[in-house]
C-alpha cells in the first residue's frame, strides 16, 4: 500500500484563488513588507518565493533589505517605522537573522495587528487563550492541508514530535481547537516510537532528518512532514521514505508542508488588513 499524496501546491493554489477573490473586493490591496537581514541563500529564498505569491494574489508587497552588520538598533528601528505607516498591514522579519542580533526584541517590537507570523508574545497568547489573532503560518498551513483533504481531527489523537515556538506549540493550540487529544513529543521523549505509534495523525517538526521511520507509524496513520534538512545537497524531510508504505495519507518534501505555509503568509496579511482596516 502506498500512502495518498497530500499535496501542498494544491493547497496553497486553493488558498491563494480565494485570497484573490476576497482582494477583488476591497478598496485597496493591503501591503506586506518583508525585512531580511544578510544574504542567508535560504531566507533570499524564501522571501522571494513568499513576495512572488503576494504578488500573483494582488497584494502589494516589498522587501526591505539591510546589510548583515545591521546592529540591533537599526533593525528595530525599521520595524518601528513600518508598525508607524498607517498604509503597511503585514510586517515579516525572515528568520533565522546573523548571529549578532537577539532575535525576540526584535519580534517583540512588531505591532501584534501586523504580525502576520504570529510570533508576538500577545499574539501566542490570544492563540492559546482561544481569541481572535495572528496565527503562525506553518500551523495555519497543516490544518489547511488537512481541511483541503477533509481530514477530520475531531477526537482523533494527535502526536506533535518537535516543541519549537514557530511550530510544535503553536500547531498543538490549533489542534486542540479542533477537538484532538495532543501530544507534545521531543528528542527527550521516553520511547518516542511507542508514542508515535498511538497517533492517527503525526506531525513531524524536529528538523532531524527522517527521524521518523514506518516502524513508528501506524498502518493508515496521517503524516505531516515538516523538517527540512539538507542531506548531500539535496532537502529531506523528518520523515524517512519507508513510511510511505505505512501511512494512509503523507505530505510530500519538498511540494508539501512548506507550499502551505507559504500560502498562510498572505491569507494572514488578508486576515491583518480586514481586523486593521474594519474591512471583516
Ligand atoms: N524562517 C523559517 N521559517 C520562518 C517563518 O515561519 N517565519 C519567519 N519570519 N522566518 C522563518
Amino acid at each position: 500500500m502506498a500512502a495518498d499524496r497530500l499535496d501542498g501546491r494544491a493547497v496553497s493554489d486553493a488558498i491563494a484563488a480565494r485570497v484573490a477573490t476576497r482582494l477583488l473586493e476591497l478598496p485597496t490591496a493591503p501591503k506586506l513588507v518583508f525585512v531580511r537581514v544578510g544574504e542567508d541563500p535560504a531566507s533570499v529564498y524564501y522571501v522571494r518565493s513568499k513576495q512572488r505569491l503576494a504578488e500573483r494574489v494582488g497584494l502589494r508587497a516589498e522587501t526591505r533589505v539591510l546589510a548583515d552588520d545591521t546592529d540591533q538598533a537599526a533593525l528595530e528601528a525599521m520595524v518601528r517605522e513600518l508598525n508607524d505607516d498607517d498604509d503597511v498591514d503585514g510586517i515579516l522579519v525572515q528568520l533565522p537573522l546573523p548571529d549578532h542580533l537577539d532575535e525576540r526584541p526584535v519580534l517583540e517590537a512588531i505591532d501584534p495587528d501586523k504580525d502576520v507570523d504570529g510570533f508576538h508574545p500577545v499574539n501566542v497568547g490570544r492563540l492559546w487563550s482561544g481569541l481572535d489573532g495572528l496565527v503562525p503560518c506553518t500551523p495555519l498551513g497543516l490544518i489547511a492541508i488537512l481541511d483541503h483533504y477533509e481530514i477530520s481531527l475531531h477526537g482523533a489523537r494527535v502526536v506533535i514530535v518537535g516543541r519549537s515556538n514557530l511550530v510544535g506549540k503553536p500547531v498543538a493550540a490549533l489542534c486542540l481547537r479542533r477537538h484532538a487529544t495532543v501530544t507534545l513529543a521531543h528528542s527527550r521523549t521516553r520511547d518516542l516510537a511507542g508514542v508515535v505509534r498511538e497517533a492517527d495523525v503525526v506531525i513531524a517538526a524536529v528538523g532531524r532528518a527522517g527521524i521518523v521511520t514506518a516502524d513508528m507509524v501506524r498502518t493508515g496513520a496521517t503524516v505531516l512532514d515538516v523538517g527540512m534538512t539538507r542531506v548531500d545537497g539535496k532537502i529531506v524531510g523528518d520523515v524517512a521514505p519507508d513510511v510511505w508504505d505505512v501511512a494512509g495519507a503523507l505530505t510530500p518534501m519538498p511540494g508539501g508542508t512548506g507550499l502551505a505555509t507559504v500560502a498562510m503568509v498572505i491569507q494572514n496579511t488578508l486576515t491583518a488588513a480586514e481586523k486593521r482596516r474594519g474591512w471583516a
